[in-house]
């Protein structure tokens, strides 16, 4: 697939602006990923080469050109990224994983994240959210991202090695917080730089994931690591050391729930008309009780408000990156084996081609979406979750805003002061809002 034609005086060469010899664009990019790669888009279209960590990059924009990325003929996940982020994460995690290898480890990882297991977890979300929710009514003005971080990690803590969600625990939240920053540092091994804090940091929450596993041989509960223990693909199940890794990518890749629940809270509380006709839904469909999985899913606005509000303000700018294995083409550009390669996530979610009028919130532009605007939908990555390297946890994560959707609007109102910046974060890796969200939360009047 994805052999485009090439133009009969033969294929042009990747678009790329100058970059600086040795460094090229590192800098640029690890200042702000997702504002660098969005002007490089308006400025050579579609695919275009970009130099980092010390290798030409091609870069891919768009549902087209995504797909020539996510065929697994043309680009390979094994050895691809730059070493300091297979050595945070581990080189045989699941997103560093090629062909048949990477089939069984996702095959058994989707296990944890089955309409049945996702029903297993809504207590816990229920009970840190409410936890949360009901001190936040109390505090007056704050700021909501660290809060949101707080509780996020709870959620986390108690799905993924099984902590008591009644209470939070401040060391996992920390350590996962210099984890991030290791991501997007420049790999210097010398006392005190963020990427040592990063790996001193990773081995301390793999002390925590090993002593759950310990315990949870004897314990086992509703929680996603129990599922992990529990899941078999035929007579193959996850090893120790599969559990051990995936487990601590899963808090990796958690990280950004924190931003999407941080844009959904900004998006809502910024339009009350939005907001005013998501919580007439919820209040009308489930006015009481626990709800369960079917009765959340048939909340059909408030589906299209948490799938809008992750287009238009995108926690994640790229994918993990691949390498190029054959020389591909698209529209008359050959895109050269051996280079490195990524998906612009954020610069295809605001594309104005794609989605006219692409900075405004807009649940209703779901209502009669093209094709091509529901495949540039990819704040999860791209294809097919068990074929590709598409987000194992975008049902969880999905849940899990509209679990705080629902609780929120039930029963809160939230409104922000005047004057602060909600746009992305530039330098991280998973962007929250720059004004890190000052609130003032009330219990609605019942
Ligand atoms: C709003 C929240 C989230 C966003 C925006 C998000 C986004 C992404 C993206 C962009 C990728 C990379 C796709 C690629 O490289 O092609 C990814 C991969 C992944 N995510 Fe998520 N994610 C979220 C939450 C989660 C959660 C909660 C979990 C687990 C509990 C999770 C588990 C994973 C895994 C395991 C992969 C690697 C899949 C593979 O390589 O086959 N994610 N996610």
């Amino acid at each position: 697939m994805a052999e485009h034609a090439i133009a009969a005086e033969g294929p042009r060469e990747l678009p790329a602006k100058f970059s600086l010899p040795l460094v090229g664009d590192t800098l640029s990019f690890v200042r702000d990923p997702a504002g660098f790669l969005e002007k490089r888009a308006h400025e050579l279209g579609p695919v275009f080469r970009i130099s980092v960590f010390g290798k030409p990059t091609a870069c891919f924009v768009g549902a087209e050109a995504f797909s020539i990325l996510l065929d697994d003929g043309n680009v390979g996940r094994a050895g691809a990224n730059p070493p300091h982020v297979e050595e945070l994460f581990n080189p045989e995690a699941v997103p560093f994983l090629d062909g048949e290898a990477h089939r069984r480890r996702k095959r058994l990882l989707m296990q944890a994240f089955t309409p049945e297991a996702l029903q297993g977890y809504l207590p816990i979300l229920a009970q840190v959210i409410d936890r949360y929710a009901t001190k936040w009514a109390k505090l007056g003005t704050f700021s909501w991202v660290p809060e949101l971080n707080s509780m996020g990690f709870a959620i986390a803590a108690a799905l993924f090695v099984g902590a008591d969600p009644s209470k939070d625990d401040p060391r996992i939240e920390s350590d996962f917080g210099a984890f991030a920053d290791g991501l997007l540092s420049l790999p210097i091994r010398l006392p005190g730089t963020k990427f040592s804090r990063a790996l001193e940091a990773r081995n301390q929450l793999h002390l925590r994931i090993e002593r759950a596993l310990d315990e949870h041989t004897d314990r086992p509960s509703s929680n996603v690591l129990s599922r992990l223990f529990a899941a078999r693909d035929g007579a193959e199940k996850l090893s120790r050391d599969e559990l051990r890794i995936e487990t601590f990518h899963f808090f990796g890749a958690y990280a950004a729930v924190i931003g999407g629940l941080s844009f959904l809270a900004s998006c809502l509380g910024r339009d009350r008309k939005v907001m005013g006709g998501a919580r007439e839904e919820v209040l009308r469909e489930i006015p009481a009780g626990e709800p369960d999985l079917a009765a959340i899913r048939r909340l059909g606005y408030l589906d299209r408000v948490c799938k809008e509000s992750r287009r238009v303000a995108p926690v994640l700018p790229i994918t993990f990156f691949g390498k190029v294995k054959r020389d591909c083409h698209f529209h008359g550009i050959r895109i050269p084996a051996g280079h490195q390669a990524v998906g612009c996530i954020g610069a295809t979610l605001v594309d104005e081609d794609t989605y006219p009028d692409a900075g405004r919130f807009n649940p209703d532009r779901w209502l009669h979406a093209s094709d091509e605007q529901k495949r540039a939908w990819i704040p999860h990555g791209g294809g097919i979750h068990t074929e590709g390297h598409r987000c194992a946890g975008e049902a969880l994560a999905t849940l899990m805003l509209q679990m705080f959707a629902v609780r929120m609007l039930r029963r809160y109102d939230w409104t922000f002061p005047e004057g602060q910046d909600f746009s992305p974060t530039k330098g991280k890796i998973f962007a929250t809002p720059v004004g890190d969200l000052r609130v003032r939360i009330s219990l609605l009047a019942s």
